[in-house]
C-alpha cells in the first residue's frame, strides 16, 4: 500500500487462523492502521491480496464487510455523542437482522422476530461489556474507557467472525486496560470471534494474544507467540529497546 512516495505496507503477509487473537505491534507510522484500513476496505492496496475464508475481499466495498462478517473499531473513536449506548449497540446488530422495507412496512411476523433477536443480542452484549448500567446514557457523558466498550459493542452487534481493533486500549489506565483484556478474552469465548488487534503494551499483548505480528516501516519484521516476540532481537532493537 503506497501513499505517493510513502510505502505504508511493503510485502506484508501473514495468516490468522480462525478463533485466534492476533496482535499487531509496531512503532508509530509502522503501517498498523493502514493494514486494518485495507482489510476493512477503507483503503485499497496497489498490489497484493486479502483473503477471508479463502475468498478475496479486495473487490468488496467497506459497507459490504459487516454482512460478510468483518467489523472494526477505530483508533480515534467513531461514535455519536448524543446517541445512547443502547442505540449504538442496536445499530451494530442492524446488518444481521435487517429485513426488506416492504416486510418492515407490513410488520410481517418475521420482522418482529428479527427485531426481537436484535434487541436480545444488544441486551446480551450490553451485559457482557459491563454497560447495562449505562444503557440509556448518551455516549458523550461517558468516560473514554466506557466509550471504547460502546464501540466494541457496536462492532460485535453484527456478530462478526473477524473483529479488527485499532488500539482498543489507547488512553486507558492500566487497570482499565487489564479489564479490557479480560473482556476481549471473554468475548472470544462467548462469540467465537477471531480478532486482529493493534496494541502497544506488551503486557496486554502477552495477556490476550495467541500470536503477534510486528511491523516496522511497513515491513513485517517478526511474528510468533508473545514470548517469542519479546526476545526477538529485531523487535528489541526496533522498538522494545527504544522504550526501555
Ligand atoms: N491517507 C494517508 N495518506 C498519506 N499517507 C498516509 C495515509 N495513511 C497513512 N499514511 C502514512 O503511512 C504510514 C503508516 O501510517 P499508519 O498506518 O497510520 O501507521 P500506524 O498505525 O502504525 O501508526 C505513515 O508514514 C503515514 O504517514
Ligand atoms: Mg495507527
Amino acid at each position: 500500500m503506497r501513499f505517493g512516495g510513502v510505502v505504508a505496507l511493503d510485502d506484508v503477509s501473514f495468516d490468522i487462523p480462525s478463533g485466534q487473537i492476533c496482535g499487531l505491534l509496531g512503532p508509530n507510522g509502522a503501517g498498523k492502521t493502514t493494514l486494518i484500513n485495507c482489510i476493512s476496505r477503507l483503503q485499497t492496496p496497489q498490489s497484493g491480496e486479502i483473503l477471508f475464508d479463502g475468498q478475496s475481499i479486495l473487490s468488496k466495498p467497506p459497507h459490504a464487510l459487516a454482512a460478510l462478517g468483518i467489523t472494526r473499531t477505530f483508533q480515534n473513536l467513531a461514535l455519536f455523542n448524543s446517541m445512547s449506548v443502547h442505540d449504538h449497540v442496536l445499530a451494530g446488530t442492524d446488518v444481521r437482522h435487517r429485513a426488506g422495507w416492504i416486510a418492515h412496512a407490513l410488520a410481517l411476523p418475521g420482522v418482529r422476530r428479527a427485531e426481537r433477536a436484535a434487541h436480545d443480542r444488544a441486551e446480551q452484549l450490553l451485559q457482557s461489556l459491563g454497560l447495562h448500567g449505562f444503557t440509556h446514557r448518551t455516549v458523550g457523558e461517558l468516560s473514554l474507557g466506557m466509550r471504547r466498550r460502546v464501540e466494541l459493542g457496536r462492532a460485535l452487534g453484527a456478530a462478526p467472525r473477524l473483529l479488527l481493533l485499532d488500539e482498543p486500549a489507547s488512553g486507558l489506565t492500566t487497570s482499565e486496560a487489564d479489564s479490557l483484556a479480560q473482556t476481549i478474552l471473554m468475548l472470544r469465548e462467548r462469540y467465537a470471534t477471531t480478532v486482529l488487534m493493534i496494541e502497544h503494551r506488551m503486557r496486554l499483548v502477552s495477556a490476550v494474544c495467541d500470536h503477534v505480528v510486528v511491523l516496522n516501516f511497513g515491513c513485517k519484521i517478526a511474528e510468533g507467540t508473545p514470548a517469542e516476540i519479546r526476545r526477538h532481537p529485531q523487535v528489541v532493537d526496533a522498538w522494545l529497546g527504544a522504550r526501555s
